[in-house]
Protein backbone atom coordinates (compact mmCIF):
# COMPACT_ATOMS: atom_id res chain seq x y z
CA UNK A 1 0.00 0.00 0.00
CA UNK A 2 1.22 3.62 -0.95
CA UNK A 3 2.50 5.36 2.33
CA UNK A 4 0.82 8.79 2.86
CA UNK A 5 2.31 11.89 3.88
CA UNK A 6 -0.34 13.10 6.00
CA UNK A 7 -0.51 16.35 7.20
CA UNK A 8 3.13 16.34 6.47
CA UNK A 9 5.17 18.62 4.10
CA UNK A 10 8.05 15.49 3.38
CA UNK A 11 8.45 12.19 4.82
CA UNK A 12 11.20 12.64 6.54
CA UNK A 13 9.49 15.16 8.92
CA UNK A 14 6.73 12.62 8.90
CA UNK A 15 9.31 10.08 10.34
CA UNK A 16 11.04 11.90 12.87
CA UNK A 17 7.43 12.79 14.50
CA UNK A 18 6.77 9.18 14.32
CA UNK A 19 9.58 8.70 16.71
CA UNK A 20 7.26 8.76 20.08
CA UNK A 21 5.44 6.27 18.79
CA UNK A 22 7.44 3.78 17.00
CA UNK A 23 10.30 3.93 19.80
CA UNK A 24 7.08 2.97 22.25
CA UNK A 25 5.92 0.18 20.09
CA UNK A 26 9.77 -0.78 19.78
CA UNK A 27 10.50 -1.27 23.14
CA UNK A 28 6.89 -2.87 24.13
CA UNK A 29 8.21 -6.34 22.42
CA UNK A 30 11.73 -6.25 24.56
CA UNK A 31 9.93 -5.63 27.77
CA UNK A 32 8.37 -7.99 29.70
CA UNK A 33 5.10 -6.24 31.05
CA UNK A 34 4.74 -8.48 34.11
CA UNK A 35 7.97 -8.08 35.29
CA UNK A 36 9.63 -4.75 34.12
CA UNK A 37 12.63 -7.47 32.79
CA UNK A 38 14.14 -7.17 29.36
CA UNK A 39 13.33 -9.62 26.78
CA UNK A 40 15.16 -11.14 24.00
CA UNK A 41 13.67 -13.54 21.57
CA UNK A 42 14.50 -17.67 22.33
CA UNK A 43 18.14 -17.73 21.71
CA UNK A 44 20.18 -20.93 21.53
CA UNK A 45 23.38 -19.47 22.60
CA UNK A 46 24.89 -18.74 25.84
CA UNK A 47 25.10 -15.08 26.23
CA UNK A 48 27.14 -15.00 29.17
CA UNK A 49 30.37 -16.59 27.54
CA UNK A 50 29.98 -13.52 24.95
CA UNK A 51 33.62 -12.56 25.22
CA UNK A 52 34.04 -9.86 22.60
CA UNK A 53 30.99 -8.29 20.24
CA UNK A 54 32.32 -7.18 16.63
CA UNK A 55 29.57 -4.27 15.28
CA UNK A 56 29.34 -3.93 11.68
CA UNK A 57 26.75 -1.03 9.85
CA UNK A 58 27.18 1.85 7.47
CA UNK A 59 25.78 5.03 7.66
CA UNK A 60 23.44 6.11 10.23
CA UNK A 61 23.30 2.26 11.48
CA UNK A 62 27.36 2.95 12.09
CA UNK A 63 26.56 5.50 14.58
CA UNK A 64 23.91 3.87 16.38
CA UNK A 65 26.40 0.90 16.38
CA UNK A 66 28.96 3.59 18.07
CA UNK A 67 26.17 4.73 21.03
CA UNK A 68 25.92 0.72 21.80
CA UNK A 69 29.45 0.52 21.82
CA UNK A 70 29.91 2.89 25.05
CA UNK A 71 26.82 0.81 26.78
CA UNK A 72 28.06 -2.74 26.21
CA UNK A 73 31.29 -2.14 27.39
CA UNK A 74 29.83 0.23 30.14
CA UNK A 75 27.32 -1.92 31.37
CA UNK A 76 28.51 -5.47 30.04
CA UNK A 77 32.07 -5.12 30.38
CA UNK A 78 32.40 -6.79 27.31
CA UNK A 79 34.68 -5.28 24.66
CA UNK A 80 33.43 -3.94 21.44
CA UNK A 81 35.39 -3.56 17.94
CA UNK A 82 33.51 -1.45 15.52
CA UNK A 83 33.59 -1.16 11.83
CA UNK A 84 32.00 0.71 9.24
CA UNK A 85 30.83 -2.75 6.54
CA UNK A 86 33.04 -1.44 4.06
CA UNK A 87 36.44 -1.59 5.93
CA UNK A 88 35.25 -4.80 8.01
CA UNK A 89 36.56 -7.46 5.78
CA UNK A 90 39.43 -5.59 4.29
CA UNK A 91 41.21 -5.21 7.37
CA UNK A 92 41.40 -9.05 8.39
CA UNK A 93 39.82 -8.51 11.24
CA UNK A 94 40.79 -11.39 14.17
CA UNK A 95 37.43 -13.00 15.10
CA UNK A 96 37.77 -15.42 17.82
CA UNK A 97 35.62 -18.79 17.28
CA UNK A 98 32.49 -18.28 19.19
CA UNK A 99 32.39 -14.29 18.66
CA UNK A 100 29.26 -12.46 18.48
CA UNK A 101 29.30 -10.42 15.85
CA UNK A 102 26.16 -7.51 14.98
CA UNK A 103 24.74 -5.87 12.37
CA UNK A 104 22.90 -3.10 12.15
CA UNK A 105 21.01 -1.94 9.21
CA UNK A 106 17.35 -0.45 8.58
CA UNK A 107 16.98 -2.53 5.20
CA UNK A 108 18.67 -5.18 5.78
CA UNK A 109 19.75 -5.15 2.44
CA UNK A 110 22.92 -2.97 2.31
CA UNK A 111 25.42 -4.98 0.10
CA UNK A 112 28.75 -4.01 2.39
CA UNK A 113 26.88 -5.13 5.58
CA UNK A 114 25.68 -8.14 3.81
CA UNK A 115 28.76 -8.69 2.53
CA UNK A 116 30.85 -8.64 5.87
CA UNK A 117 27.72 -10.49 7.54
CA UNK A 118 28.54 -13.45 5.34
CA UNK A 119 31.92 -13.28 6.08
CA UNK A 120 31.84 -13.26 9.62
CA UNK A 121 29.65 -16.11 9.34
CA UNK A 122 32.25 -17.75 7.35
CA UNK A 123 35.02 -17.00 10.17
CA UNK A 124 32.54 -18.58 12.34
CA UNK A 125 30.72 -15.84 14.38
CA UNK A 126 27.21 -15.96 15.82
CA UNK A 127 25.29 -13.77 13.84
CA UNK A 128 23.03 -11.20 15.36
CA UNK A 129 21.18 -8.27 12.98
CA UNK A 130 19.07 -5.45 14.24
CA UNK A 131 17.01 -4.91 11.29
CA UNK A 132 13.78 -2.64 10.38
CA UNK A 133 12.70 -4.63 7.40
CA UNK A 134 12.04 -8.67 8.83
CA UNK A 135 11.64 -10.08 5.31
CA UNK A 136 15.14 -8.77 4.36
CA UNK A 137 18.44 -10.94 3.63
CA UNK A 138 20.13 -10.01 6.89
CA UNK A 139 17.19 -10.85 8.74
CA UNK A 140 17.02 -14.56 6.82
CA UNK A 141 20.23 -14.87 8.06
CA UNK A 142 20.64 -14.11 11.28
CA UNK A 143 21.02 -16.62 14.45
CA UNK A 144 19.01 -13.60 16.82
CA UNK A 145 17.17 -11.28 14.55
CA UNK A 146 16.31 -8.36 16.65
CA UNK A 147 13.49 -6.49 14.59
CA UNK A 148 13.25 -2.79 15.15
CA UNK A 149 9.36 -1.64 15.05
CA UNK A 150 9.60 1.57 13.13
CA UNK A 151 7.64 0.64 10.31
CA UNK A 152 8.84 1.76 6.66
CA UNK A 153 10.99 4.70 6.62
CA UNK A 154 10.60 6.40 2.96
CA UNK A 155 13.14 9.48 3.86
CA UNK A 156 16.75 8.56 2.30
CA UNK A 157 18.15 10.29 5.26
CA UNK A 158 17.09 7.46 8.14
CA UNK A 159 15.46 8.99 11.51
CA UNK A 160 13.04 6.66 13.00
CA UNK A 161 14.90 3.62 12.42
CA UNK A 162 17.72 5.12 13.95
CA UNK A 163 15.87 5.83 17.19
CA UNK A 164 14.22 2.53 17.37
CA UNK A 165 18.07 0.92 16.81
CA UNK A 166 18.84 2.56 19.90
CA UNK A 167 16.05 1.09 21.70
CA UNK A 168 16.90 -2.27 21.01
CA UNK A 169 20.35 -1.93 21.50
CA UNK A 170 19.66 -0.09 25.14
CA UNK A 171 17.52 -3.10 25.59
CA UNK A 172 20.17 -5.75 24.67
CA UNK A 173 23.22 -4.06 26.55
CA UNK A 174 20.94 -4.47 29.78
CA UNK A 175 20.52 -8.13 28.76
CA UNK A 176 23.99 -8.48 28.54
CA UNK A 177 25.08 -6.76 31.85
CA UNK A 178 22.13 -9.58 33.61
CA UNK A 179 23.99 -12.24 32.07
CA UNK A 180 27.40 -11.37 32.65
CA UNK A 181 26.59 -10.99 36.40
CA UNK A 182 27.49 -7.30 35.71
CA UNK A 183 23.68 -5.81 36.39
CA UNK A 184 21.39 -6.61 39.31
CA UNK A 185 17.64 -7.51 38.80
CA UNK A 186 16.89 -3.97 40.39
CA UNK A 187 19.23 -2.17 38.26
CA UNK A 188 18.10 -3.80 34.62
CA UNK A 189 14.20 -2.90 35.98
CA UNK A 190 15.81 0.55 36.16
CA UNK A 191 17.28 0.75 32.73
CA UNK A 192 13.85 -0.57 31.86
CA UNK A 193 12.27 2.31 33.43
CA UNK A 194 14.42 5.04 32.06
CA UNK A 195 13.83 3.36 28.58
CA UNK A 196 9.95 3.78 28.92
CA UNK A 197 10.54 6.88 29.96
CA UNK A 198 11.99 7.58 26.33
CA UNK A 199 8.89 8.09 24.28
CA UNK A 200 7.70 10.96 26.74
CA UNK A 201 11.29 13.22 26.57
CA UNK A 202 11.10 12.72 22.29
CA UNK A 203 7.52 14.04 22.51
CA UNK A 204 8.89 17.21 24.72
CA UNK A 205 11.85 17.22 22.29
CA UNK A 206 9.57 17.61 19.16
CA UNK A 207 8.21 20.36 20.87
CA UNK A 208 10.82 22.70 19.92
CA UNK A 209 10.13 22.01 16.37
CA UNK A 210 9.43 25.65 15.81
CA UNK A 211 12.33 27.06 17.88
CA UNK A 212 14.40 24.58 15.67
CA UNK A 213 13.10 26.13 12.42
CA UNK A 214 14.23 29.97 13.48
CA UNK A 215 17.44 28.56 14.49
CA UNK A 216 17.88 27.04 10.79
CA UNK A 217 17.66 30.41 9.16
CA UNK A 218 21.20 31.13 10.85
CA UNK A 219 22.55 27.69 10.04
CA UNK A 220 21.46 27.69 6.04
CA UNK A 221 23.54 30.33 4.90
CA UNK A 222 26.91 28.85 6.56
CA UNK A 223 29.58 27.14 4.34
CA UNK A 224 31.01 25.12 7.06
CA UNK A 225 29.08 23.71 10.67
CA UNK A 226 30.75 21.72 13.54
CA UNK A 227 29.23 19.56 15.65
CA UNK A 228 30.82 18.61 19.26
CA UNK A 229 29.97 15.77 21.93
CA UNK A 230 31.34 13.90 23.79
CA UNK A 231 31.00 10.29 24.90
CA UNK A 232 27.75 8.91 24.04
CA UNK A 233 26.94 12.53 22.28
CA UNK A 234 29.55 12.11 20.19
CA UNK A 235 28.43 9.96 17.82
CA UNK A 236 24.93 11.79 17.90
CA UNK A 237 27.72 14.98 16.67
CA UNK A 238 28.92 12.54 13.92
CA UNK A 239 25.05 11.80 12.92
CA UNK A 240 24.42 15.74 13.17
CA UNK A 241 26.91 16.60 10.82
CA UNK A 242 25.80 13.27 8.90
CA UNK A 243 21.83 14.42 8.60
CA UNK A 244 22.85 17.83 7.98
CA UNK A 245 25.27 17.20 4.59
CA UNK A 246 23.22 14.73 3.34
CA UNK A 247 19.67 16.60 2.71
CA UNK A 248 21.42 20.53 2.65
CA UNK A 249 24.54 20.21 1.23
CA UNK A 250 26.41 21.73 3.75
CA UNK A 251 30.06 20.76 4.74
CA UNK A 252 29.42 19.47 7.78
CA UNK A 253 31.92 17.82 10.55
CA UNK A 254 30.99 15.98 13.94
CA UNK A 255 34.18 15.76 16.22
CA UNK A 256 35.10 14.27 19.54
CA UNK A 257 34.50 17.72 22.09
CA UNK A 258 37.64 17.35 23.29
CA UNK A 259 39.55 16.48 20.05
CA UNK A 260 38.56 19.79 18.55
CA UNK A 261 42.24 21.24 20.00
CA UNK A 262 43.96 19.32 17.82
CA UNK A 263 42.62 20.29 14.17
CA UNK A 264 39.16 21.52 13.36
CA UNK A 265 39.92 24.60 15.94
CA UNK A 266 41.74 26.12 13.07
CA UNK A 267 38.62 26.64 11.27
CA UNK A 268 37.12 28.62 13.71
CA UNK A 269 35.54 31.97 12.89
CA UNK A 270 32.06 33.89 13.30
CA UNK A 271 31.04 32.06 9.77
CA UNK A 272 31.36 28.53 11.35
CA UNK A 273 28.45 27.76 13.60
CA UNK A 274 29.65 24.90 15.77
CA UNK A 275 26.38 23.09 17.12
CA UNK A 276 27.61 21.42 20.38
CA UNK A 277 24.96 18.16 21.73
CA UNK A 278 25.87 18.02 26.05
CA UNK A 279 23.44 17.51 27.91
CA UNK A 280 23.94 18.22 31.32
CA UNK A 281 26.06 15.60 33.68
CA UNK A 282 29.45 13.74 34.49
CA UNK A 283 30.90 15.09 30.46
CA UNK A 284 29.37 18.35 30.68
CA UNK A 285 31.55 20.50 32.02
CA UNK A 286 34.47 19.28 29.86
CA UNK A 287 32.40 20.16 27.06
CA UNK A 288 31.62 23.14 27.99
CA UNK A 289 35.55 24.08 28.41
CA UNK A 290 35.85 22.74 24.85
CA UNK A 291 32.72 25.25 23.66
CA UNK A 292 34.19 28.04 25.75
CA UNK A 293 37.51 27.13 23.21
CA UNK A 294 35.55 27.94 20.39
CA UNK A 295 33.58 31.03 22.17
CA UNK A 296 37.12 32.66 22.68
CA UNK A 297 37.64 32.47 18.57
CA UNK A 298 34.88 34.19 17.56
CA UNK A 299 32.92 31.25 16.93
CA UNK A 300 28.97 31.18 16.97
CA UNK A 301 27.77 28.42 19.24
CA UNK A 302 24.75 26.43 19.00
CA UNK A 303 23.73 24.93 22.49
CA UNK A 304 21.38 21.78 23.07
CA UNK A 305 20.96 21.09 26.68
CA UNK A 306 19.00 20.68 28.90
CA UNK A 307 17.39 23.49 31.12
CA UNK A 308 20.17 22.59 34.13
CA UNK A 309 22.70 22.97 31.17
CA UNK A 310 21.84 26.11 29.55
CA UNK A 311 21.41 28.10 33.09
CA UNK A 312 25.07 27.13 33.55
CA UNK A 313 26.40 27.39 29.63
CA UNK A 314 23.81 29.26 27.43
CA UNK A 315 24.94 32.49 28.35
CA UNK A 316 26.54 34.04 25.10
CA UNK A 317 25.57 31.23 22.54
CA UNK A 318 24.08 32.31 19.30
CA UNK A 319 21.35 30.06 19.97
CA UNK A 320 19.56 27.86 22.23
CA UNK A 321 17.47 24.60 21.98
CA UNK A 322 16.18 23.50 25.41
CA UNK A 323 15.86 19.21 25.76
CA UNK A 324 14.04 17.91 28.68
CA UNK A 325 16.19 16.73 31.40
CA UNK A 326 16.60 12.69 31.20
CA UNK A 327 18.55 9.88 32.48
CA UNK A 328 22.17 9.65 30.40
CA UNK A 329 21.12 6.56 28.90
CA UNK A 330 18.09 7.88 26.87
CA UNK A 331 19.95 11.16 26.07
CA UNK A 332 20.98 9.84 22.51
CA UNK A 333 17.37 8.91 21.58
CA UNK A 334 16.29 12.49 22.68
CA UNK A 335 18.90 14.37 21.30
CA UNK A 336 18.92 12.52 17.72
CA UNK A 337 15.64 14.60 17.60
CA UNK A 338 17.11 18.18 17.64
CA UNK A 339 20.02 17.17 15.06
CA UNK A 340 17.10 15.94 13.41
CA UNK A 341 15.27 18.73 13.27
CA UNK A 342 17.60 21.19 12.36
CA UNK A 343 18.72 19.17 9.51
CA UNK A 344 15.49 18.99 8.11
CA UNK A 345 14.63 22.86 8.30
CA UNK A 346 17.91 23.92 7.28
CA UNK A 347 16.97 21.24 3.86
CA UNK A 348 13.60 23.24 3.69
CA UNK A 349 15.28 26.51 4.07
CA UNK A 350 17.74 25.76 0.93
CA UNK A 351 14.36 24.50 -0.72
CA UNK A 352 16.58 20.91 -1.47
CA UNK A 353 14.79 17.76 -2.25
CA UNK A 354 14.34 16.26 1.39
CA UNK A 355 13.11 13.02 0.67
CA UNK A 356 15.38 12.51 -2.40
CA UNK A 357 18.70 13.96 -1.64
CA UNK A 358 20.84 14.01 -4.66
CA UNK A 359 23.52 11.13 -5.56
CA UNK A 360 21.72 9.03 -2.12
CA UNK A 361 20.08 6.25 -2.28
CA UNK A 362 17.92 4.60 0.80
CA UNK A 363 19.18 1.37 0.31
CA UNK A 364 22.69 1.16 -0.75
CA UNK A 365 22.77 -2.51 -3.00
CA UNK A 366 26.66 -1.97 -4.78
CA UNK A 367 29.73 -2.75 -2.79
C1 LIG B 1 22.23 4.71 2.90
C2 LIG B 1 21.11 5.58 3.46
C3 LIG B 1 21.40 5.94 4.93
C4 LIG B 1 21.62 4.68 5.74
C5 LIG B 1 22.71 3.79 5.12
C6 LIG B 1 22.74 2.41 5.77
O1 LIG B 1 23.39 5.47 2.81
O2 LIG B 1 20.99 6.75 2.68
O3 LIG B 1 20.29 6.66 5.48
O4 LIG B 1 21.97 5.02 7.05
O5 LIG B 1 22.46 3.57 3.73
O6 LIG B 1 21.56 1.74 5.44
P1 LIG B 1 20.97 0.53 6.25
O7 LIG B 1 19.70 0.17 5.54
O8 LIG B 1 21.99 -0.58 6.17
O9 LIG B 1 20.76 0.99 7.65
Amino acid sequence: AQIEKGNYRHYMQKEIFEQPLVVAQTLQSYVRPFDGKVALPDIDFDLSAVKRITIVACGTSFYAGMVAKYWFEQFARVPVDLDVASEFRYREPVLEPGGLALFISQSGETADTLAALRHARAEGQIIAVVVNVPTSSMAREADLLLPTHAGPEIGVASTKAFTCQLSVLAALAANLARAKGRMSEDEERAVVEHLREAPEAINNALGHDEDIAGIAHLVAPARDVLYLGRGPDYPMALEGALKLKEISYIHAEGYAAGEMKHGPIALIDDLVPVIVIAPSGPLFEKTVSNMQEVRARGGKIILISDAKGLADAGEGCMATIEMPEVHPLIAPLVYAVPVQLLAYHVAVAKGTDVDQPRNLAKSVTVE
